[in-house]
């Protein structure tokens, strides 16, 4: 039944959308969870890892990350734990995602599988998260710890290896599993060297996802090293302020993931109810101003970002993409979701930021 009614909002959504309907009858059914915004990483394309992160650093209370979850099972389809920070630091990490799996939430995870010891390995396979995906940023060592500054290439596959390997002997079907590599272009490999690496992967991972690197919003306009688009002649209003927020560790909620600075805060959940924020004056104007193309008066975050420049696919745009097919998901499994991104990416009539390898 929850899942037909998540369905149901999504279309509500689409249709809100296209109506240029700003004060929604529709909750957001994707949501993306912040456990905390620490990371032992030092990456070259992150916010976080670069220092352009000026909020406090944190971890979010459990009893608060418990309130959140009673107050969003009913309509939440998923949380995706992870926004700026490495998850797995967090010390009730685990608790996190069986409270949210046991209140019938999708728990996917992004993480960077540096702490994925084997005790953990086998925490997480029993926590009850419906997908996981590995950020593993290159097909060799030299390019993976360039990117991901602060890691080991060998100890992190390992680590990736034995959990999918324990996922087999187990005889698991969930987690969906992800490999994420993001396409920087930093270092040298040759085709051998990348199918070797691939190979190791065959009949254990479910998906390798090659995926754009962006300049996170506006975060890094100032280098040309990663994408954006440039919005002259095509421009969708985002959508993903139609059907999906996120909900840093401290409460505060922003319109999107590239808030890593909480630029534009549209409430704290210790102070309002989560669908009182979501029809709040200023999730309103930026949805208006989203459709008048105003947005940069509103969030300059905005300027550069690849959502915006993402087409729309028979009517659908990208964001509320990224939740209709979470939400037939919770119908059908997930094969759907790794067909979607195939048929997007066959019916291409413009750049998408990722790309179904198997
Ligand atoms: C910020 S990370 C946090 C999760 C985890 N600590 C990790 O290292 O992957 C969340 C996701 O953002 C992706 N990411 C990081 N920088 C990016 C960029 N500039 N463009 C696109 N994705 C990026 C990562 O690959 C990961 O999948």
């Amino acid at each position: 039944m929850k899942k037909a009614k998540i369905l149901f909002n999504n279309i509500k959504a689409l249709r809100n959308y296209h109506q240029h309907r700003i004060e929604l009858n529709n909750p957001p059914s994707f949501i993306w969870l912040e456990p905390t915004n620490h990371c032992n990483l030092k990456c070259i394309m992150c916010p976080n890892g670069t220092d352009m992160v000026n909020v406090q650093k944190g971890r979010m209370e459990y009893e608060l990350y418990k309130n959140i979850i009673d107050e969003i099972k009913d309509y939440a389809s998923s949380i995706t734990l992870a926004i700026g920070g490495e998850s797995m630091m967090h010390s009730e990490f685990f608790d996190m995602i069986k409270y949210a799996s046991s209140n019938g939430i999708k728990v996917l995870l992004n993480t960077n599988a540096t702490l994925l010891n084997r005790e953990k390995a086998d925490l997480l396979l029993e926590s009850g998260v419906s997908s996981v995906s590995f950020a593993f940023d290159g097909f060799n060592k030299e390019m993976y710890e360039k990117a991901r500054v602060g890691s080991n290439f060998d100890k992190t596959l390992e680590n990736i290896l034995y959990f999918l390997e324990l996922k087999k002997k187990k005889m698991l079907k969930l987690p969906y599993t992800v490999l994420s590599i993001l396409m920087l272009e930093i270092g040298n490999y040759t085709e051998e060297e990348k199918c070797s690496f691939l190979k190791r992967f065959n009949n254990l991972i479910d998906e390798v996802r090659l995926r754009e690197v962006s300049t996170w919003g506006n975060t890094f306009k100032d280098t040309d090293e990663f994408s954006f688009r440039k919005h002259n002649g095509f421009f969708a209003p985002c959508s993903r302020i139609w059907s999906t927020t996120c909900i840093m560790w401290n409460g505060d909620v922003v319109p999107c993931i590239y808030n890593a600075n909480h630029e534009y805060v549209l409430g704290n959940i210790k102070d309002n109810g989560l669908l009182d924020i979501w029809n709040n004056q200023k999730i309103v104007q930026l949805r208006k101003s989203m459709l008048e193309g105003t947005y940069l008066d509103i969030s300059p975050l905005c300027e550069n970002c690849i959502v915006l420049g993402t087409p729309t696919m028979l009517g659908i745009p990208s964001g509320i993409r990224l939740t209709l097919t979470d939400a037939v998901t919770n119908i059908i499994g997930y094969n759907f979701e790794k067909f979607a991104l195939y048929f997007a990416n066959k019916l291409k009539r413009g750049k998408f930021s990722s790309v179904t390898l198997n």
